[in-house]
């Protein structure tokens, strides 16, 4: 059961215009730019029926054509792959999922993840999040037992790519240890797409050099997820795996949404992670979106804000994040907000900051450039390790010994609260996404929450959020382009 203190809050008090203020250049400007709370209140019924849209769409078997693309399976994944696993154990989808990550962790010490846009962001936010930025460099005993992560077939860059069969090749010399065999999990839904495809023609051929040409651990070590049909799947067929053998994702879950499938899940077991926390985070979520007023909503809350922000002549959304290893978090974040709602010559544009890096490069412009943008801070109020302290020294040259007893924590907390105070005073709106700290659990909370807001607010604009054609046409022309 969720205790009340782990649950993430958004709080957008700071973006209303203050009820009663006296006149001044910049209550002048904060009464243009900042959200009156009557509008809020006046979108409250249009709010509540999407809400009860969303609801129902999960229920529909047959998707009428008018609102077709529909994959809202991701909304009830997380408590029904629970339910099924603690009815099933090891044989429902979960517990072969756990039992495969299991199988990975013990006969290699490296894993690639093969896979582009959706079929690899989530898994590389919660690798950044939940594990040492260190990870891959740490001695084995300290991993206890997680493999080294890699994450390629992300892009069509051919340096990177060498690099990475540079290490392999060096660092992995004997395929009879597990700490020198790789493996790769290579995950695309359609099958079809060139980037993750390509990379795995160049794996496959590595692995027979490396394990041999009929030797069974290339079926062992490079696993396929994948949609019901496609060419991946029919590759693997060919190659002699065993259906038992593909992982099957879902049809009514779609790529960027699909984090709480195995295209996330078990990427984040071969990592360690808490899968179960996770999901449960993420069922957490759900069920405050469908049954929680709109006071205890963040679901409802962000995507009403961030609309009505829309509306009022701020195009762009920025994602102002205070912790460097939710950076990844940020990136999937944009994905999934340009993927889901640029259509019809319309949609938020995103952008994510990391701070306080970025103060010292983005700060000038969001403090006096263009008024064009809405900016939610998500902020991480406990670290997840003790607070290092500033601390006295002998040489005070750098004048730090006044705040000797202050640590990280007051310093990021001081530069959220001194950067809001700097934007509200110049009339530029914030809010403020809170995540008590980063764990498994808060992750699945966030991840689902940012994914609902994200339908809510598609159908708060009538874009369908699900789909993405545009994407269809540079890889039409690539493809044409590459066998012409
Ligand atoms: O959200 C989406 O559907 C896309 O970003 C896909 O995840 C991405 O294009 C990769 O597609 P696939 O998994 O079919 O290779």
């Amino acid at each position: 059961m969720q205790l009340p203190d782990e649950a993430i809050t958004y709080q957008f008090q700071g973006l209303l215009q203050p009820a009663v203020e006296d006149w001044t250049p910049a209550a002048e400007l904060r009464s243009q730019h900042f959200l009156h709370p009557a509008t809020i209140r006046e979108l409250m019924p249009r709010l509540m029926q999407v809400r009860s849209q969303v609801a129902a769409e999960r229920e529909l078997r047959q998707v009428p054509p008018e609102i077709a693309p529909l994959e809202a399976g991701f909304i009830d994944l997380p408590q029904k792959t629970l339910d099924q696993h603690r009815r099933q154990g090891d044989s429902s989808y979960l517990g072969r999922t756990l039992i495969q990550a299991g199988k990975l962790r013990d006969q290699t010490d490296h894993v690639v993840i093969l896979g582009i846009g959706g079929s690899y962001m989530g898994a590389r936010a919660l690798f950044e999040a939940l594990r040492s930025s260190y990870h891959n460099q740490l001695p084995p005993e300290k991993r206890l037992g997680t493999p080294r992560i890699y994450f390629e077939g992300n892009n069509a860059d051919n340096d990177s790519l060498q690099e990475l069969l540079d290490l392999l090749q060096t660092v992995c010399v004997d395929p009879e240890l597990r700490e020198e065999r790789w493996a790769v999990i290579v995950i695309s839904k359609s099958g079809g797409t060139l980037e993750p495809a390509a990379a795995l023609r160049v794996f496959r051929r590595e692995a027979a050099e490396f394990y041999g040409l009929h030797s069974d651990m290339l079926r062992r070590l490079i696993i396929p997820i994948t949609g019901a049909t496609g060419k991946l799947r029919e590759l693997c067929l060919a190659d002699g795996y065993a259906e038992d053998d593909l992982v099957t994702l879902p049809d009514n879950v779609g790529g960027r949404f699909s984090v709480f499938t195995p295209v996330g899940l078990l990427p984040a077991a071969v990592m360690g992670l808490d899968v179960r926390a996770l999901l449960l985070g993420a069922a957490d979520m759900t069920r405050r979106f469908l049954d929680e007023p709109f006071e205890r909503n963040p679901v409802l809350q962000y995507a009403a804000v961030n609309y009505l922000a829309g509306q009022q002549g701020k195009p762009i959304r920025v994602l102002s994040i205070w912790s460097k290893k939710l950076e990844a978090l940020g990136l999937w974040y944009d994905q999934l907000l340009a993927e889901s709602l640029g259509k019809q010559g319309r949609g938020p544009t995103p952008l994510s900051v990391v701070n306080t890096r970025d103060l010292h490069g983005r700060g000038q412009q969001h403090q006096d450039g263009p008024r064009d943008k809405v900016i939610n801070n998500l902020v991480v109020k406990t670290p997840a390790n003790q607070p290092i302290m500033i601390g006295m020294a002998d040489k005070n040259q750098d004048e730090l010994n006044a705040l000797n007893r202050k640590g990280y924590p007051d310093i990021i907390n001081a530069a959220v609260r001194g950067t809001n105070q700097a934007y509200y005073e110049a009339a530029r709106p914030t809010a403020d996404l809170i995540l008590p700290t980063l764990s498994e659990h808060i992750m699945g909370q966030l991840m689902q929450m940012l994914m609902l807001a994200t339908v809510v607010e598609g159908r708060l604009m009538g874009v369908n959020p699900y789909g993405q054609p545009g994407v269809e046409a540079y890889k039409r022309n690539m493809k044409a382009l590459l066998k012409s």
